[in-house]
């Protein structure tokens, strides 16, 4: 035997080995580490083209705990019961997903999302009933009385279907009903792709909603003793860490997410935010929640992980007399309106009158404001924001009435 025939077999044998690790290599990290036939079948045909069409979407769901655990493309993007379907490619795929897709493998937290003001009631502050089934108003009506059984709020017709589409649903549709029956959806806070906790964790992940003067919560906590140390050591933190198992060595420093939805050392972590809430803090005049007990000591066991007794009951003490001075100006302004309303000197649909916009700013920006403040530590939101605020509002309130009055000569 020649040695040629030899030394070829052995390059092309090489060559081929080569090729079927780059071929290997190039192949989604998903599908090289759980070769189930499935995962290569869904995962992989649709990573081929979408690869080449937007690799950042295969990009992101490589690195996320889906992909680690087998999750495949088609286990999302399959029609869940009530959906549209669209044929892909020899894929039957949905045409849009929603929380329906997501909940076959996490119904404990859709069910618990269900149960908070994150879904129905959001939806129902700008669009009232509309859109929501019975049932769906019956089950919601009784986690968060009167969240749902209500009419839109005005400033939706006032200032008409484009403001509304492009402003309040980007927000609010966090509990929209979908045409498959469910509601909502699950990545506001986890996004499409990457889908992790981490994420769900950045106070700038609930900031872009919960953000500007009626609900200034990323501006209260950015300037809080939480949100600066937050800013120095968070790449320090583990914000990845499994919210079964998230400690104070995880996360020595509280977000949002924290406070009011992680389960911190030992905790129950929920997906109902209005678990820990002890006051409608955002309506114009406070009251207690119907939970109130029970939901303050959810939260100050929170704070229990970080803080002594002490410190956390002079926090609620002190929030709790803003909540009370609040509720004083915005009464009192309210009887200035009721009194000029009694008078005649107010008539026609709300939001009408120049003074109507000074009582809404008066409660809507600065009585919130304060009171936010003093819960999540925000000094100058209590202060110029807020109690200053409020007294300009209440000044300029009662200036603004008297002229109506003199002229409509009722001095
Ligand atoms: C043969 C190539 C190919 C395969 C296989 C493929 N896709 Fe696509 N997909 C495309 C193309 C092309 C588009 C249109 C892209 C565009 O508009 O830029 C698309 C669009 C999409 C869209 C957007 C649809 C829309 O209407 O907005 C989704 C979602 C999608 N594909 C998911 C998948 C999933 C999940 C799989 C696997 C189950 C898959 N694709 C398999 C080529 C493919
Ligand atoms: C955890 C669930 C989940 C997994 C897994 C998943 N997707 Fe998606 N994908 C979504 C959601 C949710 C959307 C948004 C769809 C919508 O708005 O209707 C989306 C959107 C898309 C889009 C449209 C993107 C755009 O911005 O227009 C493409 C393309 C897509 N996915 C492809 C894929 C591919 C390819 C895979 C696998 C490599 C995959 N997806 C895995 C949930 C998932
Ligand atoms: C086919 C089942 C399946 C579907 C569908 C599914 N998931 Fe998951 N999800 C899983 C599994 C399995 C894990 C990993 C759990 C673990 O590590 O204990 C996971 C983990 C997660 C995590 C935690 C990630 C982390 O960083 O640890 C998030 C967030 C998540 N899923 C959100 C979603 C969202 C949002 C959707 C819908 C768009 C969705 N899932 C659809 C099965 C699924
Ligand atoms: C897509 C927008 C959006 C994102 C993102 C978002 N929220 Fe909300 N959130 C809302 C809306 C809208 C409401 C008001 C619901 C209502 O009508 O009462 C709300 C209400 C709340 C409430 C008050 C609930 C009650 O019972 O009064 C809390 C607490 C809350 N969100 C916490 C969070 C946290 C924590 C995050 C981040 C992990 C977050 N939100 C992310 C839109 C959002
Ligand atoms: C930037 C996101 C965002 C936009 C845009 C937005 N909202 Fe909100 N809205 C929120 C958040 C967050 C809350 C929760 C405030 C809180 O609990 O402190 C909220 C609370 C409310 C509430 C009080 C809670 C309730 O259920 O009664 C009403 C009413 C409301 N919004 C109506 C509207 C209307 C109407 C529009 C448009 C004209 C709108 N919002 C635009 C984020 C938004
Ligand atoms: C308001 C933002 C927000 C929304 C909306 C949201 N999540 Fe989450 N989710 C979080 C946060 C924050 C965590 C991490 C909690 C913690 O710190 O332990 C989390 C954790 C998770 C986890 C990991 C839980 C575990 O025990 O490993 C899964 C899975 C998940 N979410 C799925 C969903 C699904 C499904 C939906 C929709 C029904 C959803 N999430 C809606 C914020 C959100
Ligand atoms: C240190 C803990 C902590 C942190 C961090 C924190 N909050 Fe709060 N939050 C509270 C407390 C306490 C209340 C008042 C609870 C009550 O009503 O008893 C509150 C109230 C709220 C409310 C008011 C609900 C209503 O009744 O109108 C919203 C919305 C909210 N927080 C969202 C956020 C968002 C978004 C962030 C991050 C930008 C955040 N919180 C950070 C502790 C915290
Ligand atoms: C995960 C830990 C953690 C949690 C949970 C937490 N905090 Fe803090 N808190 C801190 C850290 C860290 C500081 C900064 C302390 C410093 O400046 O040295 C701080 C500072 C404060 C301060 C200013 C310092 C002081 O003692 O006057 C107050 C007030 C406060 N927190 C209240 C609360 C309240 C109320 C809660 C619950 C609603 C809470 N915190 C939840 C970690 C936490």
């Amino acid at each position: 035997m020649s040695f040629r025939p030899v030394f070829i077999a052995v390059v092309v044998a090489f060559g081929l080995i080569v090729a079927a690790f780059l071929i290997h290599h190039a192949r989604p990290k998903a599908e090289v580490e759980q070769p189930s036939s499935a995962l290569v079948e869904a995962s992989g045909k649709c990573a081929e083209c979408h690869a080449r069409l937007q690799y950042a979407v295969v990009h992101e769901y490589e690195m996320s705990a889906h992909a680690k655990k087998g999750v495949t493309c088609l286990d999302c993007h399959q029609p869940a019961p009530g959906q549209q379907k669209m044929e892909h490619h020899g894929f039957t795929l949905s045409t849009h997903l929603t929380a329906g897709n997501c909940r076959a493998c996490h119904e404990g937290i859709y069910q618990q999302f269900l149960e908070s003001r994150h879904a129905a009631s959001a939806w129902a502050a700008i669009h009232g009933t509309q859109g929501l089934s019975p049932e769906q108003i019956a089950f919601s009506e009784k986690y968060e009385p009167g969240g749902v059984n209500r009419p839109a709020n005005p400033l939706t017709a006032l200032e008409g279907a484009a403001a509304v589409t492009g402003g309040c649903e980007q927000c609010h549709a966090i509990g929209k009903p979908n045409e498959d029956g469910t509601l909502g959806t699950c990545t506001d806070c986890h996004s499409r792709h990457a889908d992790s906790v981490a994420l769900s964790r950045m106070p700038s992940t609930c900031g872009q909603c919960h953000m500007g003067p009626d609900h200034s919560q990323i501006e209260i906590y950015t300037q809080s003793k939480h949100g600066v140390q937050f800013a120095a050591f968070h790449n320090q933190l583990n914000l990845a860490a499994n919210p079964e198992r998230l400690s104070t060595r995880d996360m020595w420093i509280p977000t949002c997410a924290t406070c009011h939805m992680s389960g911190l050392s030992g905790l129950k972590v929920t997906h109902n935010v209005s678990e820990r809430l002890s006051w409608y803090l955002a309506a114009p005049v406070s009251t207690k929640r119907p939970d109130y007990v029970e939901a303050q000591e959810n939260m100050k066991e929170v704070c229990s992980q970080c803080h002594t007794r002490a410190t956390i009951d002079r926090v609620y003490q002190q929030a709790e007399q803003q909540v009370a001075v609040t509720n004083d100006r915005v009464l009192a302004a309210q009887a200035i309106l009721n009194g000029l309303q009694k008078d005649g000197l107010l008539t026609g649909p709300p939001l009408t009158h120049a003074i109507d916009f000074t009582y809404f700013n008066l409660w809507h920006y600065d009585g919130r404001t304060s009171k936010h403040g003093a819960f999540m530590g925000g000094a100058d939101f209590v202060q110029w924001h807020g109690n200053y605020a409020l007294l300009q509002g209440t000044v300029e309130l009662q200036h603004e009435a008297e002229e109506l009055r003199r002229e409509h000569g009722r001095k």
